[in-house]
């Protein structure tokens, strides 16, 4: 006899069949779903939301991801790097308002130059910080040397999404070449989590060619690695990339905002204590993306504060929501959002993982 859905959603372990059903949910079991994942949510890791102030160092990149608006093939965008003093103002600003973190993000680059920039600039934000502000890298793929001299300036936590677990889909996403290769991307992961970071991983929801099998996959995927943050939205396609070829191919975005929703929903129910973020994406395809994923579980949002002139520059995909974040009255606002969500927002910690303590202390 086949389970029923409560059945399903009260379960400890879940096979892939389990939640590929849970992905599809629709109308009152999806209503259902998304109260498990509340409950869950409260239940492990509580009615609390962690800020991280988002910086866009640069969106240089070596790399030609198919779908990826910074891609080094795309000559229609224009490129910036921001100056040291440009990160040192928004980590004050973070610091100013008690956010506990920062992220540090850009497009991938590997020079021996970049990474001692890199090194200097960690040391710089631990010293202006008095130590305190906590800070994750998503800065790509990297060696062994860049990951542990970055983590030894004072990083300590890293996300590199896998993009796809399928690797077959990965590599219909990404150009056929050694610094596009799939077992490279996990085996970075692997050196994250040995180097001593708290590793953070995602997916993009709603991709060409990507069936509900996949997307069961990858969750189980993140689970079995171990993962301790997730930060997973939806593909959204942007014209000056190969991948819009099969731009009928989609589901209508509307889906995919659904979609992303239960993704993050059904992670919840799966892993419980992980920290999952409530990512820009979301909130670039709906006005209310973010909220809806802190009520299904997210417990982090990453408020960009990229100083304002560059922020517009930044361009993974289109519809990228540009509004400034970056003054006080904003964070009041966000603030506010949270409140109305049930949750509370929580200033001048760091906000780790409670996955990653709970694995250490067991
Ligand atoms: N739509 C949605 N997300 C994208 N990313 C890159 N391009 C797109 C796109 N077109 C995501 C990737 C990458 C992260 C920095 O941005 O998942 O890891
Ligand atoms: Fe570069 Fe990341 Fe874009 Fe790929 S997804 S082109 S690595 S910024």
């Amino acid at each position: 006899m086949q389970k029923s859905f409560d059945t399903i959603l009260q379960q400890n372990s879940f096979t892939k069949v389990d939640l590929v059903r849970m992905l599809l949910a629709k109308g009152e079991e999806q209503d259902r779903l998304f109260a498990q994942a509340a409950k869950i949510r409260s239940q492990y890791v509580g009615n609390k939301v962690y800020l991280r102030g988002l910086i866009e160092l640069s969106n240089h990149c070596r790399k030609n991801c198919l779908y990826c608006g910074i891609r080094r093939g795309n000559k229609q965008t224009d490129r910036y790097m921001l100056p040291d003093e440009a990160v040192l103002q928004a980590c004050e600003f973070a610091y100013k308002n008690n956010f506990g973190s920062i992220v540090l993000q850009g497009g991938e680059l590997t020079s021996k130059q970049y990474v001692s920039r890199i090194e200097n600039l960690l040391m710089q934000i631990k010293k202006l910080s008095n130590n305190e502000l906590g800070i994750t890298l998503s800065l790509g793929e990297q060696s062994e040397e860049t990951y542990r001299h970055w983590f030894e300036a004072g990083a300590h936590r890293y996300l590199l999404r896998i993009e796809s677990s399928n690797c077959e889909l990965y590599e219909k996403i990404h150009p056929r070449n050694i610094i596009h290769d799939y077992n490279r991307r996990v085996a970075c992961l692997k050196l994250l989590q040995k180097t001593g970071y708290q590793v953070g991983t995602g997916v993009m929801i709603g991709l060409p060619f990507q069936m509900p099998n996949d997307l069961a996959q990858d969750l189980l995927f993140i689970q079995s690695m171990d993962i301790d943050m997730v930060g997973m939205g939806p593909y959204i396609e942007h014209k000056n990339t190969p991948l819009y070829q099969y731009k009928d191919l989609l589901l209508p975005i509307e889906e995919r905002y659904w979609l992303s929703l239960r993704m993050v929903a059904v992670l919840r129910i799966l892993t419980k204590d992980i920290n999952i973020a409530a990512v820009t994406a979301l909130q670039a395809i709906h006005p209310e993306g973010r909220n809806m994923a802190i009520q299904v579980g997210a417990n982090v949002i990453m408020p960009n504060i990229t100083p304002g002139d560059f922020r517009n520059i930044y361009k993974l995909y289109e519809n990228k929501p540009t509004i400034s974040q970056d003054d006080e009255d904003n964070i009041r606002v966000l603030v506010e959002q949270i409140k109305s969500t049930g949750n509370e927002t929580v200033f001048g910690k760091w906000g780790d993982s409670l996955h990653f303590s709970n694995k250490h202390t067991i």
